[in-house]
């Protein structure tokens, strides 16, 4: 089969792509503890992987409460804004583009990470079984405080002035990230939503939160620079539902009217198999939605040609591969090994891990 297709230019949205390859967003761990702000390393090795067709940065928080984890980065101050543009600067510089991925964990967060040592929000005061980095050691995620009705627009509007900062940064654009069991996906599901009032109770109901969070940030970018992950079948972060298939057909015609760059789903268990459960159908997901389809979750070289030429997806998110093989574009396109991942430096620590991956070339010059 020709792999022609994966390697050729292609749009999302407004967004031009030098090909389908996209680097999966990836929390590292690695921002400045003293203010969540990016720095030099981060531009290091994001420019190290500037050769895909589109770059998701790792999930960044909106807000201060919007943060899970120890040393991850944020989109909401001026310092954060900074860093991200030097990130910005080194992708440019060698062709690429990068959308910032908009994150508030919701529940899969601890006091220790939240301001004034507060519980975390959510739609419903239930415990995930899970567990966060609090910067010292492994810590389950207690039971969130179910928020207030009169505070949900202040966090619609934590999306806005983040998808305001994204643009004064310079992004290409930003990605919602409603997948993996964090807050948006806590308000989709009947699970995590048990909610009486109109954000709870019936699909409509539960897709109210996406709705309001896409109407504030379209509104800044325009619809054609915004992107948004879902996982419909994903149990990451103990998220569940009842009817999958139909509460995100429902929130996929919702996101068809926006005429959005691009739908972005990760099929199967996140970074797991890729196996749909029983009632689940992938397809029909892909088949509502009119603009760019991007598939992730196990690709490999093969899959990935595969799903571009049978026109499944649009464009092929690649995570760990990304990680461990700063030129993968180069080395799919010429068939060549991949680097093994150090699972040791996944999250946290400095370059070793992150921008010291050494790419083909580099490998055989060692050699
Ligand atoms: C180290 C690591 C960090 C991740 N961070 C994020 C993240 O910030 N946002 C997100 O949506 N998914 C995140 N994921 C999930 C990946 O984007 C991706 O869905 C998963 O790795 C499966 O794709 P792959 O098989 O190509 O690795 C992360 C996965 C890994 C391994």
């Amino acid at each position: 089969m020709s792999d022609a297709k994966l390697f050729a230019p292609a749009r999302a949205g407004a967004i031009e792509l030098k090909n389908r390859i996209v680097m999966a967003p990836l929390t590292r761990n690695r921002a400045r503890p003293e203010d969540d702000a990016p720095i030099e390393l981060h531009a290091e090795y994001y420019g190290q992987r500037a050769g895909a067709g589109l770059i998701i940065t790792e999930a960044s928080q909106i807000s201060p409460q919007g943060k899970g984890y120890a040393w991850t980065p944020g989109i909401h101050s001026d310092a954060q804004v900074e860093g991200w543009k030097k990130v910005i600067d080194a992708v440019h510089a060698k062709d690429g583009k990068i959308v910032i991925q908009l994150w508030h964990v919701g529940r899969i967060s601890h006091p220790v990470l939240q301001p004034g040592g507060a519980d975390p929000v959510a739609p419903s005061a239930i415990a995930a079984n899970s567990k966060t980095f609090d910067g010292t050691q492994f810590v389950d995620t207690p039971s969130p405080r179910a928020l207030e009705r009169h505070e949900i627009p202040g966090i619609v509007e934590d999306y806005r002035k983040a998808a305001e900062n994204a643009k004064e940064a310079g992004f290409d654009g930003i990605e919602v990230h409603a997948a993996n069991g964090y807050l948006i996906d806590q308000f989709l599901r009947d699970g995590s939503n048990k909610r009486s009032d109109q954000y709870g109770g019936s699909i409509e109901n539960r897709t109210r939160f996406l709705k309001e969070v896409m109407d504030a940030v379209v509104a800044v970018w325009g619809a054609d620079r915004v992107g948004v992950r879902l996982s419909p079948f994903s149990n990451a972060n103990d998220i569940a539902d009842s009817n999958p298939q139909e509460t995100f057909s429902h929130a996929i015609r919702l996101l068809n009217g926006y005429g959005l760059a691009y739908l972005h789903l990760v099929e199967g268990q996140t970074g797991g198999p890729r196996d749909i459960p029983e009632g689940g159908d992938l397809a029909a997901l892909y088949a509502l939605f009119e603009g760019a389809k991007m598939g992730n979750n196990g690709y490999d070289r093969d899959l990935a040609i595969n799903a571009v030429h049978s026109e499944a997806i649009d464009l092929v998110a690649f995570g760990r591969p990304f990680i461990s093989n700063p030129d993968l574009v180069d080395r799919l396109a010429s068939a060549s090994p991949l680097n093994a991942l150090d699972p040791e430096t996944l999250y946290g620590g400095g370059e070793k891990g992150y921008t010291d991956y050494p790419t083909l070339a580099e490998s055989s010059v060692a050699a």
